[in-house]
Parts: C-alpha cells; sequence; structure tokens
C-alpha cells in the first residue's frame, strides 16, 4: 500500500491563460476525511475534477492509492468514487432504477445490488418517491439519490463536491454520520462545502485554498490555535452593563464592545487573557460585583475568513 490514499504535488490547472490552481500541495492519508475548503472559484471543483481524471493537470502531479492519476487513469477510477456538484442523472428513470443502473454499470452482482438500493432507499429516506422520475423531484431530493447512488458501488475513496447543498437538516446529518460510518470502515473521503459547522463534525483535516493557492492545512484544532487568535471575553455582571461601560471602554483600548445582554459586557480582542486580569481589577477597584466571567474560542468562521483574507 502506498504511503498515502492522495498525493498531490505543485498541481497547476489552467483554463487557456487562466490559472486555475497555482502549485497546490498536499497528502491525504487513508481512511481520513479531508476538508477541502476555499471561498467560490477558488479552484476546489477544478482540483477535484484533476484528482478524478476528469481533467488532465496543465502541470504537477496527483497520485491516487500510489498511482499516476494521468498514466493510470482507468486503474484509479474503478476505485473511486465521485458526487460532483453539477447534478448527474438520468431525468427520465425511477429513483429505483436510477439506482440499479447506476450498480449495473459499476458491476455490483444483482442480488446485492437490491440489497444495496433497499438500504439506501432507507438511509436516505428516498421511501416517498422512490417511484417517481428524477425530473419530478425536488431539488434536495435529487442531490440525496445523486450521493446515495454513489454508495451502491464499494469505493476505497470517495469525493463529494457540496454534497449537502440544498438538503433539509434531518438529511443532511443522516448524510454526514452515514459518510462517518463509512469512514470507520475504511474509506477515505475528500469533501467540500461552504458550511463550517460541517467541516468541524466531519473532517479529521482540513486544507483551505484560495485563488489557486494553498492558505493553510491542519487538524481543525491546529487551524483554531494558529489563527484563533481573536477570542470573545464575556463578563456577566450582577448590575448592567451600561453602568460600567466608563470603566471598561478605557481598559478595552480600540477592542470592540458588544453588550449582547443587559448585564453582559462582551469584547473581542487578540489579547483576551491579559485583557480579563486588568478588567477584573478595574472593575474590582470600583466595587462593580462580577457574577461570572468566560473567554470563548473563535468559531471555524472566524478562523475561515482570517486564513482567506491573508491576514495572519
Ligand atoms: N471550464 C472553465 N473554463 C474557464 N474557467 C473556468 C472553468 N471552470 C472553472 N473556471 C474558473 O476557475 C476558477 C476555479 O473554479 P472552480 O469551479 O474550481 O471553483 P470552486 O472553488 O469549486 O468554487 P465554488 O465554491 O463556487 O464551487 C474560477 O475562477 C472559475 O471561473
Ligand atoms: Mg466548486
Amino acid at each position: 500500500m502506498a504511503d498515502y490514499c492522495i498525493s498531490v504535488s505543485d498541481l497547476r490547472m489552467n483554463y487557456g491563460n487562466f490559472v486555475a490552481v497555482d502549485g497546490v500541495s498536499f497528502n491525504v492519508d487513508y481512511g481520513r476525511v479531508f476538508g477541502f475548503l476555499g471561498p467560490n472559484g477558488a479552484g476546489k471543483t477544478t482540483t477535484i475534477k484533476v484528482l478524478t481524471t476528469l481533467l488532465h493537470p496543465t502541470s504537477g502531479s496527483v497520485s491516487i492509492f500510489g498511482k499516476d492519476v494521468v498514466k493510470h487513469a482507468k486503474e484509479v477510477k474503478k476505485r473511486i468514487g465521485v458526487v460532483l456538484q453539477e447534478p448527474s442523472f438520468e431525468g427520465n428513470v425511477t429513483v429505483e432504477k436510477a439506482l440499479d443502473l447506476y450498480g449495473m454499470m459499476w458491476g455490483v452482482p444483482g442480488e446485492k445490488r437490491r440489497d444495496r438500493a433497499r438500504e439506501l432507499v432507507d438511509r436516505f429516506d428516498l421511501q416517498e418517491f422512490k417511484g417517481k422520475k428524477n425530473d419530478e423531484l425536488s431539488i434536495g431530493q435529487r442531490r440525496r439519490v445523486q450521493v446515495a447512488r454513489e454508495f451502491m458501488h464499494d469505493t476505497d475513496l470517495l469525493f463529494l463536491d457540496e454534497p449537502t447543498v440544498g438538503l433539509d437538516p434531518a438529511a443532511r446529518r443522516m448524510l454526514l454520520d452515514y459518510v462517518k460510518k463509512h469512514v470507520h470502515g475504511g474509506l477515505t473521503v475528500f469533501f467540500t462545502t461552504h458550511i463550517m459547522e460541517e467541516v468541524e463534525y466531519l473532517c479529521d483535516e482540513i486544507a483551505i485554498i484560495n485563488k489557486g493557492r494553498m492558505m493553510a492545512i491542519d487538524t481543525p484544532a491546529g487551524l483554531k490555535q494558529r489563527y484563533g487568535g481573536i477570542k470573545a471575553l464575556e463578563i456577566k455582571l450582577k448590575g448592567t452593563a451600561q453602568s460600567v461601560m466608563d470603566i471598561v471602554r478605557p481598559v478595552a483600548g480600540g477592542s470592540a464592545i458588544e453588550i449582547p445582554a443587559e448585564d453582559t459586557v462582551r469584547i473581542s480582542s487578540q489579547n483576551a487573557q491579559e485583557l480579563l486580569v486588568k478588567l477584573i481589577e478595574a472593575l474590582a477597584r470600583n466595587s462593580v460585583q462580577i457574577e461570572s466571567v468566560s473567554v470563548n474560542p473563535p468559531t471555524f468562521e472566524e478562523v475561515f475568513l482570517t486564513v482567506v483574507s491573508g491576514k495572519d
């Protein structure tokens, strides 16, 4: 077995003169969920298309299971599954038929196909509309079928390009949990999304790209530690927040101050710990009574925005 499930080295992809992917390198371990994030137009889908042999890279190298994707495209293709961002389905066949056809296309034997389809109809809650044609489905229902279909065949590596777009909260959670279950069984997943809660829920490692360039790559916790300089400091008072503003303002300096509740002051700062000590001292000097204090870590959304803005 090769060292990495995916190994990408200095990948470049141009569309004519336009550079969509500009020298990206990363490795993905087996049995992990690799989150590939970035703003619209960052180059995520383009990268996925190269990794899944749909596009030829302009330069650089990509290996999947240790096999070069250009030289061994067929072999690689056999072992991977792809759910692309754009819808791809046959409009005039029923959901049930579509699942069966897809299994057939991948050479899944009859009995196994029927078992799989039954499980997927159940798991992805397709029962109610399994007899309908794809064209007659809602957007979220279509997406569910499109993702479910990819589980008709066995894969070692699954690419999911924004699989949860259009899914309701229950369907989204079901999908994430279904993916997790397969990852525990050894599947490797390459995942893109714009929903940061999904990133924290699912991903073991995260790469953030912007304008075709790699901006950061780490575990979710690692990224938070590295880029999460700003923390929210909250002080709950026995009295009103308004009455202590004259004490808080000079200590907070230029930091943003909010009053999220009548009795609470929130300050966002790079030096939350230091500020906390100074504030408690100042409040105590003025005999202000404090109910509770908390310093909250940044959200992953804040981390993402910091990384793509290029400010460290
Ligand atoms: N076929 C194409 N021809 C020319 N330019 C393209 C083509 N496909 C994509 N691009 C450009 O390449 C860049 C990267 O596109 P890509 O689809 O990879 O972005 P993305 O990160 O997947 O964005 P999104 O979050 O919106 O899905 C964009 O600027 C896009 O306009
Ligand atoms: Mg995309």
